[in-house]
Parts: structure tokens; C-alpha cells; sequence
């Protein structure tokens, strides 16, 4: 792939720089509980205050469905930028066609919730809405990675209507360093660790893992699947009925090519995530009580996977390894954070609920990079690139 135009590499003295940045943060009762994409898109926006240009600001916040909803308005998003940019931020929640006039050169606008705008995830719903936007600036900079993974008008089309002057923002540079540098050209051994309920979601990124790690481990609700898959009684643990196969042939391509996969040896299990009575940790091999469900890895497989990780030279985790939102179900995926916290290795953490998990922790600077992106990131470890990164502009052009 080429090399796609930086930001750095846009002239900026005096124009209107749009920047798609990726503010879907977590809101609870319309306070901002996490701000860390915001913080993350800083570098971009004051680099083009300081250049002497003029940022204008798009994101999507949550799922409002292609029509303005107070729910999911960026209002409560702009204060806080201004209080992290420590300057004027204007908010602009009119009729798109006549924001041009909000624009204040060398002050930062911000645009309300872009999936107010029908095109904006249909793209032919509204083909107008890309020349509204394009209208609004003089160059187009890519710094939502976390978004990069949706064709969507302002990632997409848009990126392509400022050909030669589409650049990545510092974010999206920061994220194409650490995981496309590590897909292209790991230090090794390499190792995965891969989690979550569903192994539906992870299954083409395990697939295409398998070309470049020297081991998987497993965790996670999408563990019982594949003890399924070894005729493992898993009780009333949750399991993809559909995918057992697919499970057995990934273990069989992990043998042939002689690339371990490692799964739970022991797992806790209980009676109610909710309410449990019972708690007990069982050997994996011996199988869930019918009565029982799989939540959590057990203590022996935290510091089985924390012996065997020792050797890696660099690491990626995505997905919790238990019901980790529900103590005492987060020993596991906690247990694996320390592990990796404590290798000689350059850690990745890998998007949404495990760099949750490893904040939770306190071991954020322990690790060499923390996504801001969930589905961006898996997307990006399974097909190596993403549409909104292949839309900018080449370098060399
Ligand atoms: C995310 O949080 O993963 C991104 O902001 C994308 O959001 P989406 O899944 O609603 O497209």
C-alpha cells in the first residue's frame, strides 16, 4: 500500500481544515465518562491552529438512526474540548448549508452529530451531502480511526471529493504505526491473545492471525465453542452452535501449520452471572456441570498463558477474557492485563472493552499503544488496511 498523505504535508496557513475525528464517546446521563478519543484528537487540531488554519470539526456520536436526536447531540462533547484544547470552540447545529458563515478563521468549529444527516451512513440517500461538507473546507484530514472501518459519507466520499488533499491526521498515523507496522513486520515471536463472547465476530481476524502469529491464546465466551468443538461438555456456558465446525477447522490449521492455540485449562464457572450462589473453578478437560456456565479463565491458565507469553517480542490482546464487567468474573481478563503488563515486549491492546479492562487496572502506560478503536481495529488486524485509510490521498502523488 502507498504511503498516504500526512497531515503534516497539507498546507494549512490560512484554510479550512475539515478533520473527521472520532468523538463516539461513552455518555452516562449526558456526562462524558471517558475522553479519551477527545484527548487522542488533540495533537491534529492544535497542529492546525498552529500551522494557521481553521479546524472544522466532524464526528458521529452513537446511532441516532439519520435524524437529529438531543440524545446523541456533540454539545456536551464541544465543552470539553474546549476545556482540554484550552480555547474557543463553536458549535454549530444548523442547517449544514449555511455553516460557512460560523466559520471564525484560527477558532475551532465543531459540527453537530453528522448521523443527524441521513447520507451519512447511506451515502446514496443523500448524495448531496458530501458537496455540503466538501463546501466547508479547503483540505480533508482522516483522524477518526475508529471509524475508518465504515464507508461512510464523511470518511469515505468525502476523503475522496479533496483528491491530493486528503491527509491522516496524527491519530490515524499513530494507530497505522502500531498495528499495521505489527501485521507487516512483527518482532517475534509474536502472540495474540484474543477474547469476547463471540466467535463469530473474531473469526476472520483469528484466520488471518494464524499468517503472522507464533501462537494464539484464547479466552472469553468464545472459548466454550471450540471445547465444544473437542466434544468438551460446556454446560449452560454461551456457544455459537453454528460455528463448532469452523472452530474444529481452526484448531486443525493451527496443528498443520504447527502454530499452538492455546485454550483455558481451567475456567470458573457459576450458577448466575447476576446472582451466583455457586462459584467453583473446574479443570477445562474435565467440562462444565450441566447446570453450570462457563465466565471467567481459572488462576492455573493466568499463569499458564503468563509463562508461556514470556518470550514475546510483541503482542496484541482484543476482547475480554471473562465476564469482566461483573466481579469477581474480571480476575481473569485483570490477570491477563498484569501478565502483559509485565512482559519485555512491545504490547498492543487491541480496542473497546480490553483497553477498558486494562485502564480499570491502571496499567495503561505499562503497554506500548492502546487502540481507540473496537471494530476499526479488528477490521484493520484482518484485512490490513481499512476503507476511510485506502480513500486518502497518496503521498506521492
Ligand atoms: C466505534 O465506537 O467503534 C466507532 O465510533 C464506530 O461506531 P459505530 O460502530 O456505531 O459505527
Amino acid at each position: 500500500m502507498a504511503r498516504k498523505l500526512s497531515l503534516k504535508e497539507l498546507p494549512l496557513k490560512g484554510k479550512n481544515v475539515l478533520i473527521r475525528v472520532d468523538f463516539n464517546v461513552p455518555l452516562e446521563g449526558g456526562k462524558i465518562i471517558d475522553d479519551t478519543r477527545i484527548r487522542e484528537s488533540l495533537p491534529s487540531i492544535k497542529y492546525g491552529l498552529d500551522q494557521g488554519g481553521t479546524p472544522i470539526l466532524i464526528s458521529h456520536l452513537g446511532r441516532p438512526k439519520g435524524e437529529p436526536n438531543p440524545a446523541f447531540s456533540l454539545k456536551p462533547v464541544a465543552k470539553r474540548l474546549e476545556a482540554l484544547l484550552g480555547k474557543k470552540v463553536n458549535f454549530y447545529a444548523g442547517p449544514l448549508e449555511a455553516a460557512r458563515e460560523e466559520i471564525k478563521p484560527g477558532e475551532v468549529l465543531l459540527l453537530e452529530n453528522i448521523r443527524f444527516q441521513p447520507g451519512e451512513e447511506k451515502p446514496e440517500k443523500d448524495p448531496g451531502l458530501v458537496e455540503k461538507l466538501k463546501a466547508l473546507g479547503d483540505v480533508y484530514v482522516n483522524d477518526a480511526f475508529a471509524s475508518s472501518h465504515r464507508a461512510h459519507t464523511s470518511i469515505v466520499p468525502l476523503a475522496k471529493a479533496f483528491p491530493g488533499k486528503a491527509a491522516a491526521g496524527f491519530l490515524l498515523e499513530k494507530e497505522i504505526r502500531y498495528i499495521g507496522d505489527l501485521l507487516q513486520n512483527p518482532k517475534k515471536p509474536f502472540y495474540a491473545l484474543i477474547g469476547g463472547s463471540k466467535i463469530s465476530t473474531k473469526l476472520g481476524v483469528l484466520k488471518s492471525l494464524l499468517n503472522t502469529v507464533d501462537a494464539l491464546f484464547l479466552g472469553g465466551g468464545m472459548v466454550y465453542t471450540f471445547l465444544l468443538a473437542k466434544n468438551i461438555p460446556i454446560g449452560r456456558s454461551i456457544f455459537e452452535k453454528d460455528l463448532v465446525e469452523e472452530a474444529k477447522n481452526l484448531l486443525a490449521e493451527g496443528e498443520k501449520r504447527k502454530i499452538p492455540i492455546h485454550l483455558p485449562i481451567d475456567l470458573v464457572v457459576t450458577d448466575s452471572i447476576d446472582h451466583p450462589k455457586e462459584i467453583k473453578t473446574i479443570p477445562a478437560d474435565q467440562g462444565v456441570p450441566a447446570d453450570l456456565e462457563g465466565v471467567d479463565i481459572g488462576p492455573k491458565t493466568i499463569g499458564l498463558f503468563g509463562k508461556l507469553l514470556q518470550p514475546a517480542k510483541s503482542v496484541i490482546w482484543n476482547g475480554p477474557f471473562g465476564v469482566y464487567e461483573h466481579p469477581p468474573f474480571d480476575k481473569g481478563t485483570i490477570g491477563i492485563a498484569n501478565a502483559l503488563a509485565s512482559l519485555k515486549a512491545e504490547v498492543i491492546i487491541g480496542g473497546g472493552d480490553s483497553v477498558a479492562a486494562v485502564q480499570q487496572a491502571r496499567l495503561g502506560d505499562k503497554m506500548a499503544h492502546l487502540s481507540t478503536g473496537g471494530g476499526a481495529t479488528l477490521e484493520y488486524l484482518e484485512q490490513g488496511s481499512l476503507p476511510g485509510i485506502e480513500a486518502l490521498s497518496d503521498a506521492d502523488l
